[in-house]
């Protein structure tokens, strides 16, 4: 695990507007700067970064954060590879402390297979460019195929040589170890090379680590298959991988789809023709688990076919996968005959793109097309087809998406709406069941949706299981439901949420000079007994860590919220400090009179803590006046008098306070 100090370090160093011009052109606008949002699609600048914040926060779709959530981000880094990439840029040694002696020797374990993968793809390359041979077989069948150089660098393609053993004795020669090289498949049992005269394809993960390889036969005179593949290892697992995922990521999040294709050079000649957003499952059927990939990125898959229709029919079938997980898929069927990239090469770029538009039909349109032909005026096909049809569309999780396309089955098939709704219902409801029986063995329970998970934890060695990214499609909250464009609408929630602001965005400030008071101090002091009384849990929590840190005396600001090891925090952090205040026009009307006399009020952090904080105290008084009233009444039901007498005499008491407070709220509010 990287030190504690070190990650200080790291947050500390790190200038969010360096790390963000690596990969966006930013312009000054006031104390910010501001910029094409890297992670949506958009032509009108709002992503903002504030170098005095040291955070990024886009309006458009809500991402925000501090430099090391930035490549987290855009790169799909785990919290311990974000750390390791700026503390590259950045010079910073990071101290490293491994928990155990066994997590030390797996960390090494599997640096040596990556450290070993790296050397055979570069030596893979080194044979394609540098060796006669690879020159004039490997080099020359890519540039014929189409493959410009840069391409070719660019996905690590590369060259095995006709040798029995060249690479193993080179191998071994630079000190790898032979089992290590076995383990990973480019050795066979008889310590000769595995892959022998192929051209070389490098798989990659997402954070652009070699995993494996392809290799392609050139020959076809030799009897042997034209693809093999490195076997499964602890670092490769072929059903969590998707070739060019570490290429396309980015063209994915941007262009808000994915295109998947059957074949590595596939990837290659799509990529080359500008559609960057494409990846491949490498000849097995789609997984899960390569779904949720995908997910990741964008909740919109476009699958490209080849013509061959029985190919198309066994693909169809594990496709109910994606419907589960709530993907929008389209099925583009190419002419027949034709791969994407002989297709391509044959018609170029610009057509082909018209064509995958204008061919896109959605999956369960197609496979009602499809099935029903199959059918053709047969009743019992058609029963089956029906069902069939309807399984798949049951497990489309939202209930509108669901109706909508049973009304449009229902014409194309000529059967009434109701019985499709009847059938899908039934299927529906035997899901349910299943599910629950499920959790109910499991004995597991919906998780909440916030994530709480710390990023400290992760180890992020392995490939594709980053911890501190969740891949439950339940943890990945949709756009539309990122902290940003939530808005608070409950008066109760807003008026916590405001004493959180304070905390936060001021705690640190002096309240009252002269008795060195900090506005955390005064805020504390005066919610010291309705801490408990908080509604929300996580701005409970953070008013209590308010109070610990006051009573060991520790001093904060807000950088420590935003850098704050629960990422919920941070969230929040970036949320409250950096308001759409500060940026709607609306405010500037609300508060023009004031404007002129006094300060905005995130610099007046006494008015402002008095006013949240009166707010929050009448709100819990009001709760507990009607909460009071409740007991009267049921006291005066059982005739007991005295108890009648009591809960009257805590009624005045509390009416009293919570007028005075309304009143004191109206001075502060109008004065
Ligand atoms: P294709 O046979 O369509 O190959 O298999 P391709 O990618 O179009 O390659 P070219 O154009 O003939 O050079 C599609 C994918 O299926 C896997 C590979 O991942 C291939 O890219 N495959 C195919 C194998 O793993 N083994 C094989 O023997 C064949
Ligand atoms: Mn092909």
């Amino acid at each position: 695990m990287i030190s504690q100090k070190s990650v200080q370090e790291v947050i500390e160093k790190a200038r969010i507007e360096d790390v963000v011009e690596d990969y966006v052109t930013l312009k000054r606008r006031g104390v910010n700067m501001l910029g094409l949002c890297p992670f949506h699609n958009e032509k009108t600048p709002s992503f903002t970064v504030s170098p005095a914040k040291n955070i990024y926060k886009c309006f458009g779709c809500g991402k925000a954060g501090n430099p090391v959530q930035f490549v987290m981000e855009h790169e799909s880094f785990s919290f311990p590879e974000a750390l390791r990439f700026l503390a590259k840029k950045y010079n910073i040694e990071l101290e490293e402390t491994v928990s155990s002696q066994e997590s030390i020797e797996e960390r090494q374990h599997f640096d040596s297979l990556y450290l070993i993968n790296q050397f055979a793809k570069e030596s893979f390359q080194e044979n394609l460019f540098e060796t006669p041979e690879g020159k004039s077989i490997g080099l020359s069948y890519f540039k014929e195929r189409g493959f410009r150089e840069e391409t070719i660098k660019k996905f690590g393609l590369g060259y095995t040589l006709n040798k029995r053993d060249a690479f193993t004795l080179k191998a071994i020669q630079k000190g790898y170890n032979i089992q290590l090289l076995k383990e990973l498949g480019l050795t066979s049992k008889y310590d000769k090379d595995f892959f022998r005269s192929r051209v070389m394809f490098s798989i990659h993960n997402l954070t652009g680590k070699v995993l494996g390889f392809g290799g392609r036969i050139l020959d076809n005179t030799i009897k042997a298959p034209k693809y093999v593949n490195s076997p499964e290892t602890e670092i490769y697992n072929k059903s969590k991988i998707l070739y060019g995922a570490y290429f396309a990521k980015g063209a994915i999040r941007k262009e808000e789809e994915c295109i998947m294709v059957e074949g590595y050079t596939d990837v290659l000649a799509l990529h080359q023709a500008g559609i960057e957003n494409v990846v491949s499952s490498s000849g097995t059927s789609l997984t899960v688990d390569q779904i949720r990939l995908v997910k990741r990125f964008t909740p919109n898959m476009k699958i490209l076919y080849d013509g061959d229709q029985a190919g198309v029919k066994a693909a169809l079938r594990g496709l109910d996968l994606v419907l589960e997980q709530d993907m929008n898929v389209k099925v583009v069927l190419l002419p027949d005959g034709e791969d994407p990239d002989s297709y391509l090469n044959k018609v170029g770029a610009s057509k082909f793109k018209t064509y995958l538009t204008e061919n896109a039909d959605d999956f369960i349109f197609f496979k009602t097309k499809l099935l029903m032909e199959e059918a053709k005026g047969d009743p019992i096909k058609k029963t089956k087809m029906i069902k069939d049809i309807v399984s798949s569309i049951a497990r489309i999780p939202d209930p509108i998406k669901r109706s909508l396309y049973i009304k449009q089955c229902a014409a194309t098939v000529d059967v009434s709406e109701q019985i499709l709704v009847t059938e899908s219902n039934k299927v529906v409801g035997q899901n349910i069941r299943k599910r629950e029986q499920r959790n109910q063995r499991n004995n597991t329970y919906p998780r909440p949706t916030s994530g709480t998970s710390t990023p400290s934890t992760g180890s992020g060695e392995f490939p594709t299981q980053e911890p501190n990214i969740p891949t439950d499609s339940e943890e990945y909250p949709t756009e539309a439901a990122s902290p940003a464009q939530k808005q608070t609408t409950d008066p109760t929630a807003f008026k916590e949420k405001d004493i959180i602001r304070i905390l936060i965005s001021s705690g640190g400030m002096p309240f009252d000079q002269e008795e060195d008071m900090t506005v955390c101090a005064y805020v504390i002091q005066n919610i010291e007994e309705i801490i408990d009384d908080f509604d929300n849990k996580l701005y409970e929590n953070i008013a209590k860590e308010c109070r610990s840190l006051l009573q060991e005396g520790k001093q904060f600001d807000q950088q420590y919220f935003i850098n704050h090891s629960d990422p919920a925090i941070g969230q929040l952090a970036i949320e409250l400090i950096h308001s759409p205040f500060e940026y709607s026009p609306n405010w500037q009307e609300k508060w023009e009179i004031t404007l002129q006399t006094q300060k905005a009020p995130e610099d007046n952090f006494t008015k402002d803590s008095i006013q949240s904080l009166y707010r929050f105290k009448l709100d819990k008084l009001i709760k507990m006046c009607t909460k009071n009233q409740t007991r009267i009444q049921e006291a005066s039901k059982t005739g007991d008098a005295d108890q009648v007498m009591l809960y009257l005499k805590v009624q005045q008491k509390l009416l009293q306070m919570r007028n005075e407070l309304a009143k004191k709220l109206n001075t502060v509010i109008f004065k």
